[in-house]
């Protein structure tokens, strides 16, 4: 175990969080922020780790979130965790942790919402309708509440931060966006918060993700540019696969999320999928 040399500090409240950062940025130091809704992974820590390099003081946010999450989906039984995430994050040397009721973040009657129109409607958004509504609003919201210099983002949801990086932009943030790879189990699986759903049997299905991802990686390698082409290899995988139903398999410019149809600048591949009644996502970017 790491020794833990100053006690990381919980706020529940808006106000104790923002006098917290206040003491913080009152001593000059750079604060970096990594927002979770927690049941904290190695994913999750790797953004801690890349956070504690480049900044003074860091900043971590669990909140589930409920106006990301859809009507039918699994915002009531999403893995909590926090008991354990906050021993972890400590260990970590995490310096505030943010850790709000959901009534903190939205009063009753809140009806203000940040939305990043056309972005949002791709990729997940257009199965998740509402759902980057949802994160842009509470991401924003969390921006205005921290103040960090540098929030750092995952790789592995690579439509949110394509939302993120437009909301900074278009409502001129001043904070940077650090983004850092997908970690990924051993057999190759992203990590995810979402895994522990998978019983043993679909946890086996659930490599036809990145499996169907390696396989238009090869085709890439050996030269094929043709956006079809690459897209018909990858979900050629998930017809072997009758216990996974693919929702999109996609190859779209990373910043615009629009479909390419030949390769030329970096293209983002990403695909999601049903395991039993459990979504996953992946993605890789070919250049
Ligand atoms: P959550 O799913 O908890 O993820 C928090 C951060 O961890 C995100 O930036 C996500 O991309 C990153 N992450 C998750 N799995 C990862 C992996 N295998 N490798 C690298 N990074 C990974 O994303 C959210 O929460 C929410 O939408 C949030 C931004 C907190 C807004 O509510």
């Amino acid at each position: 175990m790491k020794s833990i040399t100053s006690a990381m500090q919980l706020c529940s409240t808006i106000a104790e969080m923002r006098s917290a950062v206040g003491a913080l940025k009152a001593k000059g130091l750079k604060l970096g922020f990594v927002p979770t809704m927690g049941a904290l992974h190695q994913g999750h820590f790797s953004l801690v780790r890349a956070a504690k390099k480049t900044c003074d003081a860091v900043a971590v946010s669990i909140f589930v979130n409920p106006t990301q999450f859809g009507p039918n989906e699994d915002f009531s039984r999403y893995p909590r965790t926090f008991d354990r995430d906050r021993e972890l994050l400590e260990q970590e040397g995490v310096d505030l942790l943010f850790a709000p009721a959901t009534d903190e973040m939205y009063p009753a009657g809140a009806t203000t919402y940040v939305t990043v129109e056309g972005l949002s409607e791709k990729l997940d958004g257009k199965s998740r309708p509402g759902h980057f509504r949802g994160v842009s609003t509470v991401v924003s919201k969390l921006f205005h509440i921290i103040e960090p210099n540098v929030a750092f983002f995952g790789q592995k949801d690579a439509a949110q931060v394509a939302v993120i990086r437009r909301m900074v932009r278009d409502l001129n943030l001043p904070v940077e966006i650090a983004v850092c790879p997908i970690v990924r189990e051993p057999d190759g699986l992203a990590m995810s918060s979402r895994n522990r759903y998978l019983d043993p049997e679909q946890r086996k299905h659930a490599l036809v993700l990145s499996q169907s991802l390696k396989s238009v990686k090869k085709l890439f390698a050996e030269g094929e540019r043709n956006a079809p082409a690459l897209i018909s290899i990858g979900r050629s995988c998930f017809e072997a696969c009758p216990n996974v139903r693919l929702d999109y398999f996609e190859i779209v410019d990373p910043d615009t999320l629009d479909p390419v149809e030949t390769l030329k600048q970096p293209a983002l591949v990403a695909v999601a999928a049903f395991v039993g009644t459990t979504r996953l996502i992946d993605n890789v970017v070919l250049e």
